[in-house]
């Protein structure tokens, strides 16, 4: 267990804003920030850090909490996992009171992977900078091939000894179990013997997003056909190769500044580039990207610059992952370099700024790009020409925005000579056969060209819909305001009423429950805390420990629905910052008008249900002259209230 106090140290050090922008890339709207929300696909932002609140909330797909929140739903981390990532991120020292086996068990096996990936990285790098084998063959290695000292420490570069168990017994020495050793690929077995795997070649760590190792590339010092020439980590528990982008740690500042992203094939360019000025670069590690891959990038950035250093065959082999990239809204440019030249190399044989000027000049749009290399094979053959014609159209009718569609079938119809009109109408068998396919799946579908306006057909909120909209209503205007008084006549006297004491006692006075079941509870929160004379906070309840009541609280609390919601939905807010009494009194009025006659209309219809004899008539009778008379009352009041 972690203590209580530790606990609130974390909550007040950990800065929202900080805790999401290690992730996401957050841009400064007004008081709060704005981003791409990580929990959803997005092609504009709709995923709001508010600094001041100390809460995100995603208006697209309705994620929201504190930062702590934040990190379990980001990394799937459990509570005690997610506090303990804060208390590393702020420096804060957790000292744990009691450990239960059950909290070693659900711990162990990713903390005891991230510690053994820890302990790796480090026993690696010691072996390349102390080491005598270390300095002379894998330092002199890095050395040769242009890595500076101050990027060989960057990428934490290392070496392992060329010996079956220096680190398998190394480690063991240090405590760490075998069979975590064997998950994280570092040791292997074989007829129950243990190895090191990695043995003999020079070490490329590769990190998460928050710096940590998570697994290795090692590449073998020699130069035979039988070696493999890397060895790379297994999936485990951290390790999930398509998951995974080499360099996007070092890489995530540059990305977000340039709002560009270079893909090369591997580390060594990676480090190359970095090293050449150029710091915005990841690799997918010598396979095709994947869609998650894809992903992490559009945290950071929706344009991709992809280097290709191959043959074209290689390069046309790569037009159907890069489909995928069209296909989540980024913009994909690409630029090939000369023959026999790849990122690292021209980086190397390259004075500074020129790699920077030759990325920049030479970088193509992937749909001329496509269109230009293919349409050269085509040679005049006209079934040639109509093959690349739908193959272009294709990649054209995966890109969502339907003006970057047109602006590109018009770009093509130029490169192919062919007539625009007869791509749109190619463009759109495509799209139509894909909206046919995906209603199917029930996805959204993308407008064909040119696009057919179509009527929103308008909903007439029902008498519940509104009636939840009041409710939260009220509940906004205890959150917000729940530090404010309001001012009452009696007699001579101006007397000064805490609005939560307003609202919760109306409610109470009339013996009226809200019908929304997390309503309730923080009704019957504030509640209590007048009973107890203590004050409940906004932030009580954004931190709440029961979910639908955070994501209630925050839902209500932030920005949108002060600005738009409420007012489309019949209720006046452009006052409420100076008329808060009418405000408060209106939005109760009405609320308690409409409940009331709810309750009344359920209780005539629970009196219709019972026998005229049985005992529970009487009650019912009871309430609903009670009803009755409420009804009278709000009915006579209103006139008070609007003109007030
Ligand atoms: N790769 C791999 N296994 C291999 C070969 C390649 O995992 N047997 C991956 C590595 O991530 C490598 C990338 O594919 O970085 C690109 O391969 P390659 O160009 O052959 O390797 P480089 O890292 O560029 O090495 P070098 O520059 O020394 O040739
Ligand atoms: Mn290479």
């Amino acid at each position: 267990m972690i203590p209580k106090d530790t606990i609130d140290d974390i909550f007040e050090s950990a800065r929202i804003e900080e805790v999401v922008g290690d992730f996401v890339s957050l841009k400064k709207r007004g008081v709060n920030l704005l981003g791409n929300c990580p929990f959803h696909d997005e092609k504009t932002p709709s995923f709001t850090v508010s600094p001041a609140k100390g809460i995100y909330k995603c208006f697209g797909c309705g994620e929201g909490g504190n930062s702590v929140n934040f990190i379990m739903a980001h990394e799937h981390y459990t509570y005690p996992e997610a506090l303990r990532y804060l208390a590393n991120k702020y420096g804060i020292e957790v000292e744990e009171e009691e450990v239960t086996p059950e909290m070693v068990k659900e711990q162990s096996e990713k903390e005891s992977l991230y510690v053994v990936a820890n302990y790796a990285e480090k026993h690696f790098v010691d072996n390349l900078l102390d080491s005598n084998e270390g300095k002379a063959i894998g330092l002199s290695y890095f050395k040769e091939r242009g890595f500076s000292d101050e990027t060989i420490g960057k990428f934490k570069l290392g070496y392992a000894i060329d010996s079956f168990e220096a680190f398998t017994s190394a480690a063991t020495t240090n405590g760490y179990k075998q069979s975590f050793l064997v998950d994280s690929g570092l040791t292997k077995e074989k007829n129950g013997k243990q190895y090191d795997g990695y043995r003999g070649r020079v070490i490329f760590p590769i990190h998460n997003l928050s710096g940590r190792p998570i697994g290795f590339g090692g590449r073998t010092l020699r130069t035979d056909k039988k070696t493999p020439k890397y060895v790379n980590s297994p999936q485990n528990a951290i390790y999930d190769k398509s998951r995974v982008l080499y360099g996007l740690y070092t890489a995530k500042k540059s990305i977000i500044q340039n709002d560009n992203c270079f893909l090369v094939e591997g580390y060594t360019d990676v480090i190359s580039m970095f090293q050449a000025g150029v710091q915005n670069v990841v690799s997918s590690s010598g396979t095709s990207l994947t869609v998650q891959q894809i992903a992490l990038i559009s945290r950071f950035t929706k344009n991709i610059t992809i280097l290709y250093d191959g043959d074209a065959a290689g390069i046309k082999a790569s037009f159907r992952g890069i489909d995928l990239i069209l296909e989540q809204g980024m913009n994909v440019k690409v630029v090939l370099f000369p023959d026999g030249e790849d990122p690292d190399s021209f980086a190397k044989n390259s004075v500074p700024g020129e790699l920077e000027d030759f990325v920049k000049d030479k970088a193509k749009d992937f749909i001329v790009f496509k269109t230009d290399l293919l349409y050269a094979e085509t040679e005049g053959d006209p079934i040639k020409k109509a093959k690349l014609i739908h193959d272009i159209v294709d990649s054209i009718a995966l890109i969502p925005d339907d003006i970057s569609r047109s602006v590109y079938i018009k770009e093509c119809s130029r490169l192919l000579d062919i007539e625009e009109s007869l791509l749109i109408i190619e463009l759109n068998k495509v799209i139509r056969k894909k909206q046919y396919n995906s209603k199917k799946q029930g996805a959204v579908p993308q407008n064909q060209i040119p696009v057919v306006p179509f009527q929103q057909e308008k909903s007439i909120p029902k008498l519940t819909d509104t009636l939840d909209i009041q409710e939260r209503n009220i509940i906004r205007l205890l959150l917000i305001y729940s530090d404010k008084t309001i001012t009452f006549k009696v007699g001579e006297e101006d007397q000064n009423v805490a609005i939560v004491a307003f609202l919760v006692y109306k409610l109470q006075q009339d013996d009226i429950e809200m019908t929304n079941e997390w309503c309730r509870i923080i009704i019957q929160e504030y509640n209590q805390a007048l009973e107890d004379e203590t004050i409940l906070s906004q932030q009580h309840f954004l931190n709440h420990h029961t979910p639908e009541v955070r994501a209630l609280a925050i839902d209500l609390v932030t920005s949108k629905y002060e600005l738009h919601d409420w007012k489309s939905k019949l209720i006046d807010v452009e006052t409420e910052e100076h008329k808060l009494k009418r405000a408060v009194e209106g939005a109760l009025h009405s609320y308690l008008e409409k409940r009331v006659r709810m309750m009344w209309h359920e209780n005539q219809e629970k009196l219709k249900s019972v026998s005229s004899n049985s005992a529970a008539i009487i009650d019912l009778l009871k309430e609903q002259k009670r009803l009755t008379d409420l009804k009278k009352k709000l009915s006579a009041s209103m006139g008070r209230i609007v003109v007030n």
